[in-house]
């Protein structure tokens, strides 16, 4: 009985400490290109998350604000974080800059780049932002090799291959450089709850496949509210997903692409990648190396856990017409892979 008790014990606190509340993270965070139209509400979002300890803003000379401003700004928000700010000079490897910054890092968000003007594809974007993020890329293997980097910066179908690759090649782990999709999910989610009358917070629609044109697959029929739309309207809401960005490119008139619901959706992205460090683990779609289909990238779930991606989760059971836009995801987005690859050939 003794015995048995003894036992029983550990158990049992072993039980009452997993209800415990685990304590916040103190990560420190870094946003490369945080004055920009994504950078700025992006970082303010992330100074306000109960894991970040330390927020650093990096961007360049000539950005529309110096990076030492923002992060006065910032500093004020009654959060526990501090905030500090990091300039680079335009024609200057980030690396001479950064060391700073991404030492001791966990998270790297990067919507360094240029926006797409009206016309233009993401694709139009790839030479010049890979470039850049191939020097922010360079400067984290450096610095902060085991930090998490979030790639915002377009096209993400091509510059995150092409990143991960470079990452191989330099012994790191091709896992850490994830391409965040989550605006495409945020945008579904929106989208079915105006349609379905339900709340879109409590919509999850996957969004699988890549971040551009026909690759952004909104997988409706695995959520609750979105399996409820008629099968004659999934086209157009498949395609609404599908041309939201181009929307705003088109609404802001030249002036810049989506950058509000961005922020919002990278700082989704950036706490989920938080909560999984400090043990939380969290379940996001994202784009990445993997083997759920064919494609060595692609976008599905995947699970977030103390080291980053913890597991890469199959796509589920697709509807007919989900099967169908599968086949033409897999066609474009081989084509951006591939370009990807062919960098990374190119500048390695
Ligand atoms: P923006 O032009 O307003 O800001 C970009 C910032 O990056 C600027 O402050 C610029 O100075 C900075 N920058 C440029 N080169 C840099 C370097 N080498 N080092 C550090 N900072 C550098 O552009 P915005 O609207 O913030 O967009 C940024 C990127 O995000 C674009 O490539 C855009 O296409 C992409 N994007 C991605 C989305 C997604 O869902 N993944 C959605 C919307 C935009």
């Amino acid at each position: 009985k003794v015995k048995a008790k003894a036992k029983a014990e550990p158990k049992a606190k072993a039980k009452a400490k997993a209800k415990e509340p685990k304590p916040a993270g103190n990560y420190p965070v870094v946003v490369c290109g945080g004055c920009g139209g994504i950078g700025q509400p992006l970082a303010m979002l992330m100074a306000m998350d109960k894991n970040v300890s330390e927020l650093c803003i990096y961007d360049l000379d000539i950005s529309p604000m110096p990076p030492a401003g923002v992060a006065q700004d910032l500093i004020h928000l009654e959060r526990k974080c501090t905030v500090k700010g990091y300039v680079g000079k335009l024609n200057e490897p980030p690396m001479n800059f950064m060391e700073e910054p991404l030492t001791g890092a966990h998270l790297v968000l990067i919507p360094a780049g240029l926006p797409r003007k009206p016309g233009q594809t993401r694709d139009d974007l790839f030479k010049i932002n890979a470039d850049i993020a191939k020097g922010l890329v360079e400067a984290c293997a450096k610095y902060c090799p085991e930090a998490v980097l979030a790639m915002i910066v377009n096209p993400v179908n091509s510059i995150v291959p092409a990143m991960a690759e470079l990452y191989k090649k330099k012994g790191l782990d091709p896992m850490k450089i994830i391409g965040v999709t989550t605006l495409d999910i945020v945008r579904a989610n929106k989208f079915v709850g105006e349609e379905t009358g339900k709340n879109p917070n409590f919509i999850n629609v996957p969004v699988i496949g890549g971040h551009a044109g026909a690759t952004i697959l909104p997988v409706f029929s695995q959520d609750k509210a979105g399996k409820l739309l008629p099968a004659e309207k999934v086209p157009d809401m498949d395609k609404h997903v599908q041309d939201a960005g181009t929307d705003v490119v088109n609404a802001k008139n030249g002036k810049g692409s989506a950058t509000l619901s961005m922020a919002y959706a990278g700082a989704r992205f950036g706490s989920a990648v938080l909560s999984g460090l400090s043990g939380r683990r969290r379940t996001e779609c994202a784009y990445c190396a993997s083997t759920v289909t064919d494609l060595p990238y692609f976008a599905q779930p995947v699970v977030l856990g103390p080291k980053g991606i913890e597991k890469v989760l199959p796509i589920g059971e697709l509807n007919e017409h989900e099967t169908k836009r599968l086949e033409e995801v897999k066609v474009q987005l081989k084509g951006e892979i591939d370009s990807g690859l062919k960098y990374a050939e190119a500048n390695s």
